[in-house]
């Protein structure tokens, strides 16, 4: 893992255990092998459906024999937690008040994935230093050990925090729905994945279609946006249809997937995974290095 300094110079938080970095809370010590794999989930437009994602398809992870961990990083208004049906007594507010250790807010979800809540209605946490970002990192890199997948569920739209978590992660999965707002909110923040953030490749997740080919039209307009004015290119992954019964679920506090594992929004959800599990991203690290292979911004 690798953040920048604020004169811009990469520190290695993985590799380079020799270099401290003065954050409270945040000791380096040597560490293992992993090769984890981190995938952020992220949109433009609140409500298209990242939780759910997240929540359903690190379900259908652990079905498949992955060890699957989700950091819930909507840090003001995290609502994994309430999703799954879980009550937890700490979550990273603790960890960035210095309060509690990373280890010691986990709790466990559905098919034993391993579950790092979030806040909610703290709202200085939608704005964190630089610090309290290197703190949450460095932790987590050390609990990584282990893990097959990392779920990253951020909050929605371009600020810092979102942003920042993005480009951490390997590979991003943007997350629209059929709405014109959406797909527009979803170029906004190409846009910035690309020039601000230099990243070169995301993939594209349409929520809520009424038909699988309603995703691919989705996929082809922001495409031939994306080809004719950014210099990032969007992978197709597939969509999920729009299903009444994902909304049963968060009622009951219970996930699609586990309540209803025959509707049509789970099976999505299944044959997404698989498809994930079968192309992993070229840089997957072998070793450990690069764990997180982006880098933060300067505050
Ligand atoms: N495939 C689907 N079919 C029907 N409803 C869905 C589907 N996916 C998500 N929903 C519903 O959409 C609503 C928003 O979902 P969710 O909370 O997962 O979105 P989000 O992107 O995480 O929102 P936020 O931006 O607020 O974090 C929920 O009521 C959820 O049940
Ligand atoms: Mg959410």
């Amino acid at each position: 893992m690798s953040v920048k300094d604020p004169s811009n110079k990469v520190i290695s938080l993985t590799h380079r255990r020799e270099q401290k970095i003065g954050t409270a809370g945040a000791k380096t010590k040597q560490k293992p092998t992993t090769k984890a794999r981190v995938i952020a989930i992220t949109s433009g437009k609140g409500g298209v459906g990242k939780t759910s994602i997240v929540a359903n398809l690190g379900y259908a992870f652990t079905k498949m024999g992955k060890k699957v961990l989700i950091l819930d990083a909507d840090l003001g208004l995290g609502n994994l937690d309430v999703l799954l049906g879980l009550a937890p007594k700490y979550n990273l507010s603790h960890v960035i008040m210095d309060e509690k250790t990373i280890e010691e807010i986990l709790v466990e979800g559905p098919g034993k994935m391993k579950i790092l809540p979030a806040s909610s209605g703290i709202q200085e946490l939608t704005n964190l230093t630089r610090k309290q970002k290197i703190n949450i990192l460095t932790q987590l890199d050390q609990l990584i050990d282990g893990v097959d997948v990392l779920f990253i569920d951020t909050a929605a739209g371009i600020s810092s925090n979102v942003m920042d978590f993005n480009a951490t992660a390997q590979e991003i999965f943007v997350v629209v729905s059929p709405e014109p707002t959406s797909i527009t909110d979803a170029y906004a923040l190409m846009k910035v994945l690309s020039i601000k953030y230099s990243e070169k490749v995301c993939k594209l997740l349409v929520n809520k279609t009424t038909r699988p080919e309603e995703g691919r039209e989705v996929y082809r307009q922001l495409h031939l946006v994306t080809d004719r004015f950014l210099d990032i290119s969007i992978e197709y992954l597939g969509c999920i249809l729009n299903d009444e019964k994902v909304t049963r679920g968060v009622k009951s506090q219970k996930i699609v997937s586990e309540l209803f594992p025959e509707t049509q929004a789970s099976r999505c959800f299944r044959d997404l995974a698989r498809k994930i599990s079968a192309t992993p991203p070229v840089n997957l690290p072998k070793d450990g290095s690069n764990l997180f292979l982006r880098h933060l911004g300067s505050d």
